[in-house]
């Protein structure tokens, strides 16, 4: 197909296979090598470039997972482009060199994007935005601090380059070649969305490409014929009235995050350890219900909180509970040409706490998602809403766990007594991540710790240290 983009700066113009990745067409069809390839699965952010898009906002993605078929109309900058016109360093840069932030110097193209990324956007949380960069040889406190001393440099000019070229209503991108039969779908509306789709029900949709890139890099597979939903603008963003605030499915979890930062805190602290930086700014939330993983974070947060998913298939359109859409594993309720349009979740007074657990705080898959919210009114349990993932096959509700606590007093028996009605709701697997055993004991501590934090105890790992 006929891709346009900026590359560092300059229109490109291109002809590549939709499901080639960006990496790989750098590396060898650009000859671009500063980006590197590590883990070729979105691990370890050697490959992060700097993607530009024409509503002016940038961010880190990782290349080794993005398709040239996500570019079009965007602008990437690689590590050749962070360096500034005659080889002038960027101050990132600047102080990698002064910080000795660098030695076997793998995994610096990476880090140094990362960092001239989060300097554009004015952020100084450093850990966070340094998450999905692994180094082996440096150690990080050299690159923080490397972060740090350039934090309050300007930005240099040619870093806004690519935002003021893509919002010039004068800027053209050279006319496009002609491609023949176009083997992907680039809609730009979910109208044309849908009726491409009822007309193609085989089709793989392809949203952040977060799982779906691996179906390539790891599992080799072809996937035509494909669509590309990141140009469908009315599918992304999130509204709100009084009653409900809707979720378009292309929202990104970093939207997602920061949306319910002041609403749902506990939401937002657990996608704060979705995957990295460059994950969550690819991956959408409409892609992390449709993949039906039972250890998908999301879902059991919107279960929790009563969702309802709007799916589309063609003209029609229908709502269910998120929870019912989850059938089996790998199993949706969702039929050929029917895609997930948006998710909506009831205007609430915040009392969901998501606890996920992990093997390592940052970048890992949940063990154990679980997330509550229980209404308590005079002292007696109204409502109880309780999910979890990785217990089951699906994202579940815990139904005995919830009955045993609906109006009895909120008391240490009654959470006591409930703790007992996991093993009811749930028969989790044992696998690398947990044995079963422990994640039925997890599963009710993480009840107990509810029950405490809701009564003003420290619980958190982080707040006893603090
Ligand atoms: C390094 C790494 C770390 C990760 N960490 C986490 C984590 O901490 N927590 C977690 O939950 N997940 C994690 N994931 C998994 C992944 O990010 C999520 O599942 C993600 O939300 C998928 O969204 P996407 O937009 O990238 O979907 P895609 O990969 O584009 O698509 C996933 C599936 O959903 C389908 N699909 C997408 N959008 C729609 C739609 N609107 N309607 C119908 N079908 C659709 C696609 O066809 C495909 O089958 C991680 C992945 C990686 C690579
Ligand atoms: S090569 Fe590791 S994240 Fe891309
Ligand atoms: S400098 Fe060698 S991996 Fe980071």
């Amino acid at each position: 197909m006929g891709i346009r983009f900026l590359l560092n700066g300059e229109p490109r113009d291109v002809e590549a296979a939709p499901t080639v990745t960006l990496l790989d067409w750098l590396r060898e069809e650009a000859r671009l090598t500063g980006t590197k390839e590590g883990c070729n699965e979105g691990d370890c952010g050697a490959c992060t470039v700097m993607v530009t898009d024409a509503d002016g906002t940038s961010r880190a993605l990782n290349a080794c997972i993005l398709f040239m078929g996500q570019l079009e109309g965007r602008a990437v900058r690689t590590v050749e482009g962070i360096a500034g016109p005659g080889g002038a360093l960027h101050p990132v840069q600047e102080a990698m060199v002064a910080h000795h932030g660098s030695q076997c110097g793998f995994c610096t193209p990476g880090f140094v994007v990362s960092m001239a990324v989060a300097h554009l956007n004015g952020r100084r949380d450093h850990d966070d935005q340094l998450a999905g960069n692994l180094c082996r040889c440096t150690g990080y406190a050299p690159i923080v601090r490397a972060a740090e001393a350039a934090a309050d440099a300007p930005v240099p000019d040619w870093m806004r380059a690519d935002a003021e070229a893509l919002g010039d209503p004068a800027f053209t991108f050279p006319k496009i070649r002609s491609s023949g039969a176009t083997p992907a779908a680039v809609p730009t509306s979910s109208d044309a969305l849908a009726e491409w789709y009822a007309a193609h029900p085989d089709a793989t949709l392809i949203a952040g490409a977060t799982d779906v890139g691996l179906w390539v890099t790891k599992g080799l597979r072809d996937l035509a014929p494909v669509a590309f939903l990141n140009r469908c603008a009315d599918l992304t963003g999130i509204a709100a009235d009084q009653d409900s605030i809707r979720i378009g499915a292309m929202t990104s979890l970093t939207e997602v995050g920061a949306y319910f930062t002041d609403r749902h805190p506990s939401l937002a602290g657990m996608i704060r350890r979705y995957g990295s930086v460059q994950v969550r700014n690819a991956a959408t939330i409409g892609g992390n219900i449709a993949n039906g993983s039972p250890i998908g974070d999301s879902p059991p947060a919107l279960i929790a909180l009563g969702a309802t998913l709007h799916l589309r298939k063609g003209e029609a359109r229908r709502d269910m509970p998120l929870e019912a859409f989850f059938l089996d594993y790998g199993k949706q309720d969702r039929a050929p040409g029917e895609f997930v349009e948006a998710i909506s979740v009831p205007v609430q007074p915040d009392r969901l706490a998501c606890y996920k657990l992990s093997k390592r705080f940052d970048q890992d898959i949940s063990a154990v998602c679980g997330c509550f919210n229980v209404t308590v009114e005079e002292g007696v349990v109204v409502a109880a809403r309780i999910a979890f993932g990785g217990m089951a096959g699906v994202p579940k509700r815990a139904a005995a766990v919830e009955a045993a606590l609906v109006d009895r007093p909120w008391s240490l028996e009654t959470v006591t007594a409930a703790q007992a009605r996991f093993a009811e709701d749930f028969t989790p697997l044992s696998d690398m991540r947990a044995s079963a055993a422990y994640r039925l004991r997890a599963a009710e501590g993480m009840l107990m710790r509810y029950f405490r934090e809701s009564r003003g105890e420290a619980v958190s790992v982080l707040e006893v240290r603090a």
